[in-house]
């Protein structure tokens, strides 16, 4: 029998996970149908609940739904979603939820073997303080970098987003440094990653061209588009990615945790980078 998975969020047309998880079906034998489903902003609790009763074996989580994921899954079956507080990935297990965040995963993976950007003795800047910066943050803290600083527009937020990472204990060598955009003054880093919903808008940020170190990488988690802030990076001469690789290596993590197999998820990125 086909094993049944899907991606939910809300708008969800556009996703790209039913094709990538189509690809990593075929490259590893897997006998499994993923689709997307859009959920009601008022109903995620309710579409996942019908999913089980169908038979469904587990859900990819989008935009808005992630925080929402968080407080309905059972149990973490993966170290760090109490730091992210947000889930992407639902497997129904023994009448069990079972909740994991690979976004985290997927972007330092991306950086180190795609990229091929290490973070060891790197400054790290991570601008964003919303669901998006959130699930990746402690990722990022985790490797312990030289310096890292998290800037956000409001500070308020980016205090509260400190201080719950700051709660667990098997991370922070490294403490975060908290920054207003003018505070960043005239530093630069060598790895700039743009987690704010910005982009979606079109919106320039408001960052010094100096926060551009030579050689540097800037990563827009947003895909699909050449935003804002990858056009001044470029300007500035820095290495630009969007986050194609990072959407594949999240769903490549997700697929490891549902299927027990990995998936060649660089070939995935090569293919989708044509098309
Ligand atoms: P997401 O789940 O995509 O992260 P979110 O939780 O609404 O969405 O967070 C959006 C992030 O983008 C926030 O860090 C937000 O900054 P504030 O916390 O100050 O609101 C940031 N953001 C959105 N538009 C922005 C803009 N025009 N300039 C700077 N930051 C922006």
């Amino acid at each position: 029998m086909t094993d049944k998975y899907a991606v939910i969020g809300n708008p969800i047309a556009h996703s790209k996970s039913p094709a990538i998880h189509a690809m990593f079906a075929k490259q590893t034998n897997q006998n499994m149908a993923y689709e997307s489903i859009l959920a009601p902003l008022d109903s995620f609790t309710d579409t996942v609940n019908q999913l089980i009763v169908d038979g469904y074996h587990g859900v990819n989580v989008t935009v808005p739904f992630k925080v929402d994921a968080y407080n309905l899954m059972n149990e973490p079956n993966m170290e760090g979603v109490h730091d992210a507080e947000a889930v992407n990935t639902l497997t129904f297990e023994n009448s069990r939820i079972k909740g994991a965040n690979t976004d985290g995963i997927g972007l330092v993976t991306d950086i180190q073997n795609n990229l091929g950007f290490d973070f060891q003795n790197k400054k790290v800047l991570l601008i964003g303080a919303g669901g998006a910066a959130q699930g990746v943050a402690y990722k990022i803290a985790e490797k312990n970098p030289e310096l890292f600083v998290v800037a956000n527009r409001s500070l308020e937020k980016v205090h509260e987003m400190k201080k719950r990472l700051e709660r667990s204990k098997n991370l922070l060598v490294t403490p975060i440094t908290v920054a207003s955009f003018e505070e960043l003054g005239s530093q630069s880093f060598d790895i700039i990653v743009n987690a704010t919903s910005a982009s979606l808008k079109n919106t320039r940020l408001p960052i010094s061209n100096l926060i551009f170190a030579d050689r540097c990488l800037a990563y827009d988690m947003m895909y699909g588009q050449e935003t804002p802030f990858m056009a001044q990076a470029r300007a500035k001469g820095a290495n630009v990615a969007d986050g194609l690789g990072m959407l594949v290596e999240q769903a490549a993590e997700a697929f490891t945790l549902w299927r027990g197999v990995r998936p060649d998820a660089k070939a995935v990125i090569d293919k989708m980078r044509v098309v």
